[in-house]
């Protein structure tokens, strides 16, 4: 094998691959750190809606469950959004003339859908399904955070792959029993977790081999 560099030449080449090195690492560490911003997960970002709908009002002050308005998550990999008629039970009679509910009206008269504009949005190359989630002991606030709490509905979480499957790989300590699935400020105590993680694991039949693999969330 011929000698590629002099003694000199290889002290210079060894500084340039290191050198290409840092920039080859940096660069990366950079483009998945840009990869998993914020600004690139659209996390925390608050997205324009026909009407300013808020979940604090409507959730936290006059206590509306989930399930009026978002109906199928128990039986459907879409959680499922309300219709005009919906909003319309009350506000055919609430706020009547209100200006930012011009909208709500103008759709019932007019026999013409919301338009709600998505805040989560996976790539289509992800399966999801609430129906597998809310079924198996995780809760909204697993995923949404405290949406009770938002007057305008925002991304709580990172929805990355690693996020994913930091919890697909320990699901235990992130269950909780049926009835408190939508619960809000549930308390995922630390003393409690280790000896009810393990019975609702068992509860809800739970087989963690199959949840890291690819194909679960890419079929
Ligand atoms: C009175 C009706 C109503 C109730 C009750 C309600 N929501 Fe909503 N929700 C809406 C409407 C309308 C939207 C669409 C506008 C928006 O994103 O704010 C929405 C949007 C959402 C979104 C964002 C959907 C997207 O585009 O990605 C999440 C998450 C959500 N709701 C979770 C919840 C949870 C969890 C509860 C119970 C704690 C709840 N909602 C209760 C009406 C409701
Ligand atoms: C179960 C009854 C009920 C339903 C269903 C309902 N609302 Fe409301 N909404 C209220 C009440 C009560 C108020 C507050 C009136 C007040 O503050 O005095 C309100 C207030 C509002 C306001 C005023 C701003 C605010 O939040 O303070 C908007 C906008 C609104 N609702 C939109 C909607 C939309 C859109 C839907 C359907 C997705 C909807 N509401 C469904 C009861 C309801
Ligand atoms: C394991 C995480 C997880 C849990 C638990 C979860 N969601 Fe979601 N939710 C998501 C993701 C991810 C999306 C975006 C899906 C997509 O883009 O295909 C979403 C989307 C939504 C949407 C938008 C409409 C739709 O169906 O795509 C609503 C509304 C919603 N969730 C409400 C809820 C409610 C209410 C609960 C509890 C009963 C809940 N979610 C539980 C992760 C979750
Ligand atoms: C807080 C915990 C948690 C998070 C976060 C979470 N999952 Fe899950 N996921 C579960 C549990 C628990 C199950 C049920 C496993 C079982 O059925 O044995 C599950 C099951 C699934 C399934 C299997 C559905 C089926 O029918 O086989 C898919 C697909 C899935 N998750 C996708 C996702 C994706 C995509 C994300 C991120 C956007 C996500 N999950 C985030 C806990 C979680
Ligand atoms: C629990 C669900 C889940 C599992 C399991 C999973 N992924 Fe993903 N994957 C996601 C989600 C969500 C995204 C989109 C968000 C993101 O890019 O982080 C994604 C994105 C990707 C991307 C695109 C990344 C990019 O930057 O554009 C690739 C490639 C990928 N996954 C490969 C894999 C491979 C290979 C496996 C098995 C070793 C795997 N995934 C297992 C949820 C999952």
């Amino acid at each position: 094998m011929p000698q590629l560099f002099t003694p000199r030449s290889n002290g210079i080449a060894r500084l340039l691959i290191a050198a290409a090195l840092v920039l080859i690492i940096g660069g990366t560490a950079a483009v998945l750190m840009l990869n998993t911003s914020p600004y690139n997960t659209g996390q925390h970002a608050v997205v324009a809606q026909p009407v300013p709908f808020s979940h604090r009002h409507h959730v936290g002050e006059l206590g509306i469950r989930c399930g009026y308005c978002h109906t199928s998550f128990e039986r459907s990999a879409f959680a499922g959004l309300p219709d005009t008629a919906t909003c319309m039970t009350c506000h055919s009679q609430l706020w009547t003339n209100a200006d930012v509910l011009a909208p709500v009206r103008e759709s019932l008269a007019q026999n013409k859908p919301l338009r709600w504009s998505r805040v989560h949005d996976l790539p289509d190359y992800v399966y999801f399904s609430h129906q597998a989630h809310v079924n198996n002991g995780v809760g909204c606030e697993s995923c949404h955070g405290r949406v009770d709490q938002m007057p305008l509905t925002r991304q709580a979480k990172p929805l990355t792959m690693r996020w994913c499957l930091e919890c697909h790989r320990d699901p235990g300590p992130h269950l909780r029993a049926e009835q408190q699935i939508t619960t809000m400020g549930y308390p995922h105590s630390k003393a409690a977790s280790q000896a009810s993680a393990v019975q609702l694991l068992k509860e809800y039949n739970i087989r963690t081999e199959r949840m890291t693999e690819c194909v679960t969330c890419h079929r």
